[in-house]
């Protein structure tokens, strides 16, 4: 979908600047697509949904951002993009913290916010919902919750020790009003699919070009500075699933043979695989 292109092409760039194409990289509530829809490399991508075809490259953990599957300072770097509206506001901080946990150095995080966003949305409803049609849930989600505040983040970030971060404004609002109705008409759907699929690299150059005033995202590199390196994680399926701990308690797991099941060496709790041979860690 075109409307991923923007905010995903901010983090590629940061991603290339900062020489981590190679880096050990899980992003919490990915989706099916997350970064696959601009970057070819093995990532780890957690959510509590895969509804659609996975991206080819990512490694799915099925699991919530309140119990991540990982010890501390596990990946290199932690991406999240347009996560954060979707939780109760009264979490968001814990879920940065998590973040922050499961990262030994950079963490980026993505969000709509600040007046435009919000006025934004309140029209693009009103757009959806002339003639009876519904907001997408998504949409909804987010006049429900309220968007997250970029003055509550920076004051957060600024009470950790050790730690910088920087902030790039991403999407001019007009442009993402203008592409997530794209997407939602079949015409423009159809003709921008096919063309993501042959011209990735135009799209790409094209939003990178579109991050001017006023925005309708912040989107936050967070650099830890005192490094914490554990052992690297193989970047393979099988590696990632051997690195995996109950997200319950963090203890180790074993994985059973032959019934393909988890279980936890502290708690005894037990996670399964699904039909796809997902790991499914999700607390129930
Ligand atoms: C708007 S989508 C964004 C998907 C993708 N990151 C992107 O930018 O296109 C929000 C995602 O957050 C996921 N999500 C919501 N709550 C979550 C939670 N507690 N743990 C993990 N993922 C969650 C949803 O399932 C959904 O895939
Ligand atoms: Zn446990």
């Amino acid at each position: 979908m075109l409307n991923w292109i923007p905010r995903y092409s901010s983090v590629l760039d940061i991603i290339n600047t900062k020489g981590m194409t190679d880096s050990l990289i899980l992003e919490l509530g990915s989706g099916s697509h997350g970064l696959g829809c601009c970057f070819d490399k093995p990532f780890v991508g957690l959510d509590t949904e895969f509804p659609d075809p996975i991206s080819p490259n990512m490694i799915p953990i099925l699991a919530s951002i309140d119990h991540v599957p990982f010890s501390d300072d596990s990946f290199d770097l932690v991406v999240s993009l347009d996560m954060l509206e979707h939780i109760p506001a009264d979490k968001r901080l814990s879920v940065i913290q998590q973040m922050l946990r499961v990262s030994s150095r950079f963490v980026i995080i993505g969000f709509p916010c600040g007046e435009i966003a919000e006025q934004a949305e309140r029209h693009l409803a009103s757009w959806f919902e002339r003639d009876g049609g519904n907001a997408p849930p998504w949409l909804q989600e987010h006049l429900q919750n309220g968007l997250p505040s970029s003055q509550e983040v920076e004051e957060y970030l600024d009470t950790i020790p050790n730690m910088r971060h920087e902030v790039f404004g991403n999407e001019n609002v007009a442009f993402h009003i203008m592409v997530v109705i794209a997407d939602h008409i079949d015409i423009s759907r159809d003709y921008s699919e096919a063309s993501l699929v042959d011209n990735r690299d135009d799209w790409i150059e094209l939003c990178k070009k579109a991050n001017f005033s006023p925005v309708y995202r912040s989107i936050y590199l967070i650099e830890k500075l005192e490094s914490n390196e554990t052992e690297k994680i193989e970047r393979t399926t099988s590696g990632v699933y051997k690195t995996l701990v109950c997200p319950r308690c963090r203890a180790e797991l074993t994985i059973d043979d032959p019934a393909n099941e988890l279980t936890c060496l502290g708690c005894s709790s037990k996670y399964c695989f699904t039909e796809d041979h997902i790991p499914d860690m999700r607390c129930r």
